[in-house]
């Protein structure tokens, strides 16, 4: 396995390699819904790159930048285990190199839910990602299904830059219980990690609801609001059901839609999804 640490280095890999090459980009801390990542690309692909690169530019000032789980080694020794060609590792400095001078934004789709409660949080999103894939040049980039609106922010902005490459989305890995792994889970103590489990069933209870035969989204909107708002010490930001790639709320069910919640456990901001089908569809 090799380890590029700079941008230089990671386009000299990509020049030395031939065939199609799958690309994950990731924040670090790697785990299981990484894994899933990787080892999809590494069925799908003759050369697997993932990036590990804690982007300043898609944290708030409030946000836990500086706090954020790393744990290089560690993250080395998952890539080198799953069978991953290359690791990309920069340094702010190489992705940044004059400042956030250029950066993109994906109008609409970047507004609502997370993007309204995270202001500037998707175009640092959209402005790394077109950096990386950039350097990295992949044939298919993969992204979990865990961070639904960056997935179809991600597409879209593949899709209007025109880029050659496919966009391939891969389902939330959770833990036994439900909870969506999720880097951020470190910061739950096990009480809160108790609580958490809430958004899950949420979306649970809407599946079920919708299984019931039920095609009012505002009925099942409020199905996973009177969940969450349930449990004490959920801070329930959003629950809502939207089309699945503009992400506009619905009235009615009755073709695929995607259910999404966000809420505060302690300081901890948690998000969780699932698909919605309509019985009949
Ligand atoms: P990060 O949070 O490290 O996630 C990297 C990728 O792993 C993303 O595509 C994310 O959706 C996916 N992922 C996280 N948890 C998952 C789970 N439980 N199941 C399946 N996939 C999961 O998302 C980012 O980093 C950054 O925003 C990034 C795209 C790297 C840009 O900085």
């Amino acid at each position: 396995m090799q380890i590029a640490r700079s941008v230089g280095e990671m386009r000299d890999a990509r020049r030395q390699v031939q065939g199609s090459i799958g690309f994950v980009p990731t924040m670090g801390y790697l785990h299981a819904g990484h894994r899933s990542l990787i080892e999809r690309a590494r069925e799908e692909c003759r050369t697997v790159v993932v990036s590990i690169f804690v982007n300043p530019l898609q944290f708030g000032p409030e946000e836990d930048y500086g706090r954020y789980p790393r744990d290089v080694p560690r993250d080395l020794a998952l890539c080198e285990q799953a069978g991953v060609d290359v690791v990309f590792v920069p340094e702010v400095q190489d992705i940044y190199p004059m400042g956030a001078g250029t950066v993109l934004e994906v109008r609409g789709l970047q507004d609502r839910w997370e993007g309204a409660s995270r202001l500037g949080h998707f175009q640092g999103v959209a402005t790394v990602v077109a950096k990386l894939l950039s350097v990295v040049q992949p044939t298919r980039a993969y992204f979990g299904e865990k961070d639904y609106q960056q997935l179809q922010i991600v597409r879209r902005l593949a899709a209007d830059l025109l880029l050659d490459l496919e966009i391939v989305g891969c389902p939330t890995i959770r833990e036994p219980d439900g909870l969506a792994v999720s880097s951020r889970n470190v910061y739950l103590s096990a009480e809160a990690r108790g609580r958490a489990m809430v958004l899950f069933r949420a979306l649970t209870a809407a599946q079920d609801e919708v299984d019931a035969g039920e095609h009012s989204a505002a009925a099942v909107r409020a199905t996973m609001r009177k969940t969450i708002e349930s449990v004490q010490g959920v801070d329930l930001d959003y629950a809502e059901v939207v089309d699945p790639t503009t992400l506009e709320p619905l009235d009615t069910i009755d073709r695929e839609a995607r259910a999404i919640v966000a809420a505060g456990v302690d300081d901890v901001r948690l998000i969780d999804n699932t698909r919605l089908t309509p019985v009949g569809a």
